[in-house]
């Protein structure tokens, strides 16, 4: 019997990390595919309430359904837009015929932040190939665009955790750490990653909150 079956009283309930690892690439938003867990897919709305960005810089677009998903967030709050990054152009007509949605598709490294200039308010979603050098990279190059009060999400960081660090060079979590290493803008806000547990979300450590 798992924790959350015996807490329940019951052995119906079967659910671990890797059935929820599983689950969560069958998400779909709108019919388009969104590799999100319901963890994340909650706090994600939360934070865009909260924020109210002009600005969301996505790197990794996939399908497009996490963008679809953001850019109607953003319709809620009645303004905005998402920048979404890709190396490959699998984005779905839906998500690409979206008003608030622009496709970038050379990759974070080809994005020219000269295209993100001139906006109040900006957040950054990292969530491309997870390995540590690109993550990092990432990080640094986008960094200083996420405005105070504002967030940098890297995903991912339970690669860790599903047993897959070594595939991913120490993955997200390993920049993460290196990035926060004697870093005084940035927080790793608890609010985000504990909010169901202690970092009960894919984005391990990962909810950054620039703070100056
Ligand atoms: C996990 S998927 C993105 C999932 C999407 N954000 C979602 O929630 O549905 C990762 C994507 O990152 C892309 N990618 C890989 N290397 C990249 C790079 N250097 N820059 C931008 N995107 C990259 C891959 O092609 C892939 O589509």
């Amino acid at each position: 019997m798992n924790k959350i079956s015996s807490l329940l009283g019951t052995q119906n309930v079967k659910f671990n990390l890797h059935t929820v690892d599983k689950g969560h690439h069958k998400v779909t938003y709108r019919g388009v595919k969104t590799i999100k867990c319901p963890f994340d897919f909650v706090i994600y709305q939360m934070i865009i309430f909260e924020v109210k960005p002009d600005l969301v810089i996505e790197i990794g677009t996939n399908n497009g359904g996490s963008a679809l998903y953001l850019a109607d967030l953003l319709n809620i709050n009645n303004k905005g837009e998402i920048h979404t990054i890709d190396i490959e152009n699998k984005i779905d007509p839906l998500a690409l015929a979206h008003p608030r949605i622009k496709f970038f598709g050379n990759g974070y490294e080809g994005y020219d932040l000269d295209a993100a200039k001139n906006y109040e308010t900006v957040l950054i979603i990292e969530d491309a190939s997870h390995m540590y050098k690109d993550t990092l990279n990432a990080l640094n190059k986008f960094g200083s665009l996420v405005t105070k009060d504002s967030y940098f999400i890297v995903e991912d960081g339970i690669v860790d955790a599903l047993g897959l660090s070594r595939k991913f060079e120490g993955g997200p979590l390993r920049a993460i750490r290196e990035f926060m290493k004697g870093n005084t803008d940035y927080v790793i806000d608890r609010k985000w990653c504990d909010l169901f547990g202690k970092n009960a979300t894919f984005n391990v450590d990962g909810y950054l909150k620039k703070i100056k």
